[in-house]
C-alpha cells in the first residue's frame, strides 16, 4: 500500500491532520489500532480553545460543534473559602472557550473521513516506522491478521504516549523531559445537570476538585486522589460526599446528585520529547508531549501541532521547499513549553501535594490571591486558558 502521508493513530491529532490534508488535496492513510467505538467513546478532554474551535470550523468539521457546544466566558476559582470568577473575554480582548467533548470531535471527524471515502483503517496496529532517515519511509502494520507495509513520502506519529512512532527516533538523538506527580484524578461522568453554569476549579485542604460538564444534562467531575487509587475504592456516595466537601462555599448549596455512568483514574504527568521530528517522521500530539490535565491543554496542543504540520506539508507540495518542515519541531516546541509551564503552574497551585511543606502551600495560596486581585495576573491566566497562538 502506498500514500503521500502515513498517519498512525486516529485520535484528535491523526483525524484532524487527515482532514486538513484531504481539504488541501494531499492523500493520506490513517492506521488505528483500536476499533471505531473505542475511538469515539474514550472519555477524555472537554474544553476547546477558541483557536481550536476556529480550526475545526475552517476544516468543515464545526457544524455540530456550533449547534451543541457550550460557549463559556468564565471559570471560577475556589480557594481558602473564597470564590473568584475569571472573566475570560474581559481579560483577553474577547476570547472564550467551548465545552465540546473530545469524543464528539472524534465522532465528527471520523464521520467526515468515511463520508469522503478516504482511507481510515480501524484495528490496524502499527508495529514499527522504518526508513525515517531516507526518502521512502514506511510503516509496518498488522490488519485483519496479516502484516503489511504502508509506503509513504512522510510518516506522522499521532499514536499517543504509548505508541510506536517515537521509538523510531534513535536514542542518541532523543531527549525526554519529564515530571510525574504524587497524585491522580478520579474522573466521573454523571447524568445530572451541572450544579454551576461555569467550570469550577477548587483548591481545598482535602485536595483539588473540578466541576465540569459535557452538556446541560451531563456533569463531568474530577477529584484529586493518591496516584495508585483503585476506582473501586470510591463508591458513588463517597464521590458525591467528597465533591461536596471540596467544592463547598460559605453558605453554599450541595451539588445535585445523579447516576454516575463512568469512573476512571488518570495519572498526572508532564513529558516532552525533543525533537518532534526525525528525518521524514514527525510526532504530533500526545506522541510527543503530555501535560497534566489541569487547564485542559492536551487536546488543544495536539490541534496546534497538526495545523503547523499540515501547513508545512502543503508548503512543500506547493513550492518543493522543506523550509517549514525543517522548522516544525522548533515552531511547535515553543508553544508546547508555554502549555507545559501553564499546566504545571495550574496543577501545583490547585492541588495539595503530600510532598509540599507549609511554605509552598502558602506560596500557592498567595498566587491564587494575586490572580484574584491583580488584573494582569488574571489576564495572564485567562490568555493561557483561552489559548496560545499557533506558530
Ligand atoms: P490520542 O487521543 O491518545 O490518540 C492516539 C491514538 O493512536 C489512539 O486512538 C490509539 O489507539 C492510537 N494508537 C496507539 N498506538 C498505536 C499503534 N501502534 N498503531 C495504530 N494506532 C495506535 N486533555 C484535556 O485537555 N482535558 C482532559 O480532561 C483530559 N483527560 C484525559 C484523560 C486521559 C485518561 C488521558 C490519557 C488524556 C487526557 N487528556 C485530557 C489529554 C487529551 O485527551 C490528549 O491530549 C489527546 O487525546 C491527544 O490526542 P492525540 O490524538 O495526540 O492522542
Ligand atoms: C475538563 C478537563 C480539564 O482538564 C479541565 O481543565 C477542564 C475540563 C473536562 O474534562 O471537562
Amino acid at each position: 500500500m502506498r500514500t503521500t502521508v502515513g498517519i498512525i493513530g486516529a485520535g484528535p491529532a491523526g483525524l484532524l491532520l487527515a482532514r486538513l490534508l484531504h481539504n488541501a488535496g494531499i492523500d493520506s492513510v490513517v492506521l488505528e489500532s483500536r476499533d471505531r467505538a473505542y475511538v469515539e467513546q474514550r472519555q477524555r478532554a472537554g474544553i476547546l480553545e477558541q483557536g481550536t474551535a476556529d480550526v475545526l470550523r475552517a476544516a468543515g468539521a464545526g457544524g455540530r460543534m456550533d449547534r451543541e457546544g457550550l460557549r463559556h466566558d468564565g471559570i471560577e476559582l475556589r480557594f481558602a473559602g473564597r470564590r473568584h470568577r475569571v472573566d475570560l473575554p474581559a481579560l483577553t480582548g474577547g476570547k472564550s472557550v467551548l465545552v465540546y467533548a473530545q469524543t464528539e470531535v472524534c465522532k465528527d471527524l471520523v464521520a467526515l473521513r468515511l463520508k469522503d471515502g478516504a482511507p481510515l483503517l480501524f484495528e490496524a496496529e502499527a508495529l514499527a516506522v522504518e526508513g525515517a532517515e531516507g526518502d521512502r519511509p514506511s510503516v509496518r502494520f498488522r490488519h485483519e491478521g496479516r502484516e503489511s507495509v504502508l509506503e509513504c513520502d512522510h510518516v506522522v506519529g499521532c499514536d499517543g504516549f504509548w505508541g510506536v512512532a517515537r521509538r523510531a527516533v534513535p536514542a542518541a538523538l532523543s531527549q525526554a523531559f519529564e515530571r510525574t506527580y504524587p497524585f491522580a484524578w478520579l474522573g466521573v461522568l454523571a447524568d445530572v445537570a451541572p450544579s454551576h453554569d461555569e467550570l469550577v476549579y477548587a483548591r481545598h485542604e482535602r485536595g483539588f476538585a473540578l466541576l465540569s460538564m459535557r452538556s446541560p444534562a451531563v456533569s463531568r467531575l474530577y477529584l484529586q486522589v493518591p496516584a495508585d487509587t483503585d476506582p473501586a475504592a470510591w463508591p458513588d456516595e463517597r464521590i458525591w460526599d467528597e465533591l461536596d466537601r471540596r467544592l463547598e462555599t460559605p453558605g453554599g448549596r450541595r451539588l445535585e446528585r445523579g447516576p454516575i455512568t463512568q469512573k476512571s483514574v488518570t495519572p498526572m504527568r508532564s513529558y516532552v520529547h525533543e525533537p518532534m521530528r526525525h528525518g521524514r517522521l514527525f510526532l504530533a500530539g500526545d506522541a510527543a508531549h503530555i501535560v497534566p490535565p489541569t487547564g485542559a491543554k492536551g487536546l488543544n496542543l495536539a490541534v496546534g501541532d497538526v495545523v503547523t504540520l499540515a501547513r508545512a506539508l502543503v508548503h512543500r507540495r506547493d513550492t518543493g521547499s522543506d523550509e517549514l518542515l525543517d522548522a516544525y519541531s522548533a515552531t511547535c516546541l515553543r508553544r508546547v513549553w508555554q502549555a507545559e509551564r501553564f499546566s504545571y503552574d495550574m496543577t501545583t497551585m490547585l492541588h495539595r501535594s503530600p510532598e509540599a511543606d507549609g511554605f509552598e502551600e502558602r506560596l500557592h495560596l498567595a498566587r491564587l490571591d494575586r490572580i484574584a486581585t491583580c488584573r494582569s495576573a488574571g489576564a495572564d491566566l485567562a490568555e493561557a486558558y483561552t489559548g496560545f497562538p499557533v506558530g
